[in-house]
């Protein structure tokens, strides 16, 4: 089945994340009431918490067209042009990753931003020109994962910002059964809970376990998933109680066996475990940093009581100076 077939059409359809929901709807109605299309909005928050799905969502509520892209597809000023104006009028021009775009391509974002006009320069040397072509009105939608990678005057163009965090397990539960219920799996509310519990806040990977304890549900056992099943799947695939998986424990006894807990910089504990410096900041860092395993300070990332105390490994006290 298509990915799209679990995504939310409808902003009432979309579990938690309450407070941009609440933001939206009012943006929402507000610009419907004055026949204008939404702001420009900006998304951002960790991979998998369905930024492109609230996108969709918005572009569906306001009755609108939606044109996809990300930051790296367009890779010059030219592609940006024609795409802006190919638009339809009110449409919403989706940009994934927008923290990955040229500055060429950047600066043609700007007025079509602002005025919705595209500046076009025709010739070169002191003869050059810079002509104006108006655009259809539109929304810019862009989401990031990196909201300290946008240059201020983009981040600035931005009437509405939303920031996605990662879900509570009582959101991850009524997603995985809304998504059982779209994919025909039995499952009970213990097998959906045991499943929440193990996702790192993040929908996309509830759905990605959901799959595969299915599977094994399907194969090993007799098609429901039971909070046992659901354990059984787990062990095999070797998630553990809180959703940890063999990177997240490289990297945690990287830190304890390297670094004594740290504090240890960004790139030392990238060139220490081969994880890109990107992925752990944006895939496993923040989860970490959610049950309180891992801080971030100044001078770099320290391991909790709480996680030693989890691996039943001894704290290391603090050396007298
Ligand atoms: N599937 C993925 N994310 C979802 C969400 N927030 N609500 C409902 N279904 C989802």
């Amino acid at each position: 089945e298509k990915e799209t077939a679990l995504r939310p059409k409808w902003i009432e359809e979309y579990i938690g994340q309450d407070k941009v929901k609440n933001k939206l709807k009012i943006f929402i109605q507000a610009a419907k009431e004055r026949k204008e299309p939404l702001d420009h909005s900006l998304i951002y928050g960790p991979p998998g918490l369905g930024k492109t799905t609230l996108a969709n969502i918005i572009a569906n509520e306001m009755g609108v067209n939606i044109r996809v892209t990300s930051g790296p597809a367009i890779e010059r000023p030219g592609d940006l042009a024609s795409i802006l104006t190919n638009l339809g009028e009110d449409d919403v021009l989706f940009i994934d990753e927008i923290h990955r775009l040229n500055r060429s391509v950047e600066e043609i974002l700007y007025p079509a931003m602002e005025d919705f006009a595209l500046d076009i320069i025709i010739g070169k040397g002191p003869s050059a020109k810079s002509i104006r072509l108006d655009l259809s009105r539109f929304t810019l939608i862009g989401a990031t994962t990196r909201i300290g990678l946008l240059t201020s005057p983009l981040r600035d163009r931005f009437g509405v910002i939303l920031n996605l965090e990662l879900y509570d397990e009582e959101s991850l539960k009524k997603i995985v059964k809304r998504s059982s219920k779209v994919l025909n799996i039995k499952i009970d509310d213990e097998g959906a809970l045991e499943i929440a519990q193990r996702s790192r806040g993040t929908p996309r990977v509830a759905n990605r376990i959901l799959k595969r304890v299915r599977d094994y549900a399907q194969v090993v056992e007799n098609g429901v998933i039971t909070k046992e099943v659901a354990e059984n799947a787990l062990k095999m695939m070797e998630i553990d109680k809180l959703g940890l998986d063999s990177t997240d424990k490289k990297m945690i006894l990287t830190i304890v066996e390297n670094f004594n807990g740290g504090p240890v910089g960004l790139d030392t504990l990238a060139a220490a475990t081969g994880e890109e410096k990107e992925t752990i900041e944006d895939v496993y860092e923040p989860y970490l940093i959610q049950i309180g395993f891992l801080n971030r300070t100044p001078r770099g990332r320290v391991l909790t009581r709480k996680a030693y105390n989890y691996f039943n490994l001894p704290y290391p006290e603090e050396e007298l100076e």
